[in-house]
């Protein structure tokens, strides 16, 4: 099947010319900008308003080592075990070292987290912050702010810092395509990127091409491919789609982490759903299926904090049991917490009493939903990816720090790190222009996909490519995204919907096709047909577009 190589579009009617430019504006997007501000003109290009992506709804934190009873070593073997045989154990290492550093500049820039009501300070631990457990670690080490609103702390604080720094943002502005054009001995080089200016209804008011000694993609992952998810509507798949449009590879794309509790607001609800987060359970939260047994014990020694992979794997194989006549979900018990709840997770209250759940009397119905997406453009953890001039950070990237399953809140971390990193490093030197070709302006013709047939590309997803995945319904699937790939058409009206929903069917295109090529269980990817993780898949998966935009997967060429 061929995927569009380039994004249909009006000519361009204007340039402009930055030093840096950012697509994209959550944690990593902004670290980076703010990072570079300095001593560069920098502009962040975002699709809605800065705090319309991922980062805004993070619920749990940040993770690092704060507690001198913790050490480097539990974190990085902890970040280690989550991500079942596939993270990079360097690059580990580096996010681990620096992450408290990160928390710390984070505090220094206004972030204001939640302190510690220990009656009895923690030995040796010289700031007052609270510190948490979530899935996976074996140490109290997610600081968190508001209780549950620790990523809007982190927006709030990076989108005060980055304007006041003198950061430009352009909203409401849709980053179509990268331009590439031609480093001095002759080989590719990104020099700026495409843009459509839209009105608040996603309509194109005009097209511009911005030209940069360097574009920093760090605009998140891929969760609306999938009819349930945690994410907000913008986390589209837009920068790893323009990637493989550009010819880079991705990587590890199969593995979509689907969060076990987001609140289940009955059969059929679609769209981004309440996440609660997996601090409930640090809180010492447990999960119960409807006939009332518990769904973690004797499946994991670390029980409901197991790993995340692991906790939504349990809860799904539970769910097709229908304990009770109940095959959807299952239930969180917080009801120890009792009146407690409220102050300590005060906007998973909110959303619980929407749909009429007091979490300090009631079990909380919560089921797995398409969360965050471990793989993404193949870079590392100075966001440095295989074409120069080009840099992604945050969940856009595959660094090698999340594997085959993210440790719980290892990501904001992993943005404020890596998107400071690739910042001061442009700061201190920019790559060399790209020599770009006097293309004339004209329109970019070819097809996308009708925002119509997106309800089709999401049902397939949350069918057939779910927590647990097996051959013939990834066969099913590859079938149904081969002809709406087909039915992309060059009648469909360029507009922020039909470009989103071009991105999205190329997403799942290389999510369906990677899962397939996986013939084993790891992590995040479960396959029914294959539950045995296999040593000779110790190894990760690349995804590019061809000449023609047809997928190809391909085993990642190994450095030795
Ligand atoms: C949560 O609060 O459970 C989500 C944290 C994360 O995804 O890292």
């Amino acid at each position: 099947m061929a995927l569009p190589r380039r994004l249909t579009a009006p000519a361009p009617t204007w340039a402009r010319d930055v030093d840096v430019v950012v697509i994209g504006s959550g944690a990593a997007g902004l670290s980076a900008a703010l990072a570079v501000r300095p001593v560069r003109s920098v502009l962040v290009v975002t699709k809605g308003v800065l705090e319309a992506g991922s980062t805004q709804w993070a619920q749990g934190g940040l993770a690092g080592v704060l507690d001198p009873a913790d050490s480097t070593e539990n974190h990085v073997r902890d970040t280690l075990v989550a991500g079942a045989g596939l993270c990079d154990e360097a690059v580990v290492r580096q996010l681990v070292d620096e992450a408290p550093m990160s928390i710390r500049y984070l505090m220094r820039l206004g972030a204001a987290f939640d302190p510690s009501h220990d009656p009895v300070p923690r030995p040796g631990l010289d700031i007052d912050i609270a510190l948490t457990r979530e899935g996976g670690h074996s140490h109290d080490r997610i600081v968190h702010s508001g209780g549950d609103r620790s990523g809007a702390e982190v927006q709030r604080t990076l989108d005060q810092s980055a304007v006041g720094a003198g950061a430009e943002v352009l909203n409401h502005a849709f980053a179509l395509d990268l331009v590439v054009g031609r480093s001095a001995d002759g080989s590719p080089q990104a020099g700026g990127v495409r843009v459509a200016k839209m009105d608040e209804h996603g309509g194109v008011v005009s097209v511009g091409t911005i030209t940069a000694r360097a574009v920093v993609i760090a605009c998140g992952g891929y969760g609306q491919v999938f009819a349930s998810t945690s994410n907000p509507p913008a986390v589209t798949g837009d920068g790893i789609a323009m990637a493989l449009r550009a010819g880079l590879p991705t990587r590890d794309v199969e593995f979509v982490q689907f969060h076990p509790t987001v609140l289940w607001r009955g059969r059929g609800a679609t769209g981004q759903q309440a996440l609660v987060s997996e601090a409930v359970r640090g809180e010492g939260a447990i999960l119960f299926d409807a006939a009332g047994e518990r769904v973690m014990q004797g499946v994991h020694p670390q029980e409901d904090l197991a790993p995340r992979d692991v906790v939504s794997a349990a809860i799904s194989a539970r769910m097709a049991l229908a304990p009770a006549g109940v095959d959807d979900h299952v239930y969180l018990d917080a009801t120890h917490m009792g009146e407690r709840f409220a102050e300590r997770f005060p906007s998973i209250h909110a959303a619980c009493r929407e749909i009429g759940i007091d979490p300090a009397v009631d079990r909380i119905p919560v089921a797995p939903a398409a969360h965050y997406s471990c793989g993404g453009i193949t870079a590392d953890l100075n966001g440095t990816t295989t074409l120069p001039g080009l840099f992604a950070v945050g969940e856009v990237s595959s660094t090698g720090v999340h594997g085959a399953n993210r440790l719980a809140s290892n990501s904001l971390t992993e943005s404020i790190v890596a998107g400071t990193r690739v910042g001061r490093d442009l700061a201190w030197e920019l790559p060399r222009p790209a020599q770009l070709d006097d293309e004339p302006d004209s329109d970019i013709t070819g097809v996308l996909l009708s925002p119509d047939r997106l309800g089709e590309v999401r049902r397939t997803m949350s069918r057939h490519v779910g927590v647990v995945r097996d051959a013939g319904g990834l066969a099913t699937a590859m079938e149904s995204l081969g002809a709406l790939t087909r039915a992309a058409s060059p009648d469909v009206e360029p507009n922020c919907a039909s470009w989103e929903a071009t991105n999205l069917l190329t997403m799942a295109s290389a999510v369906v096709s990677a899962a397939l090529e996986r013939t084993e269980s790891r992590g995040c990817h479960r396959r029914s047909d294959h539950p045995a993780t296999e040593p000779a898949w110790v190894r990760h998966l690349e995804v590019v577009l061809d000449a023609s935009g047809a997928v190809e997967v391909r085993p990642e060429p190994t450095s030795a």
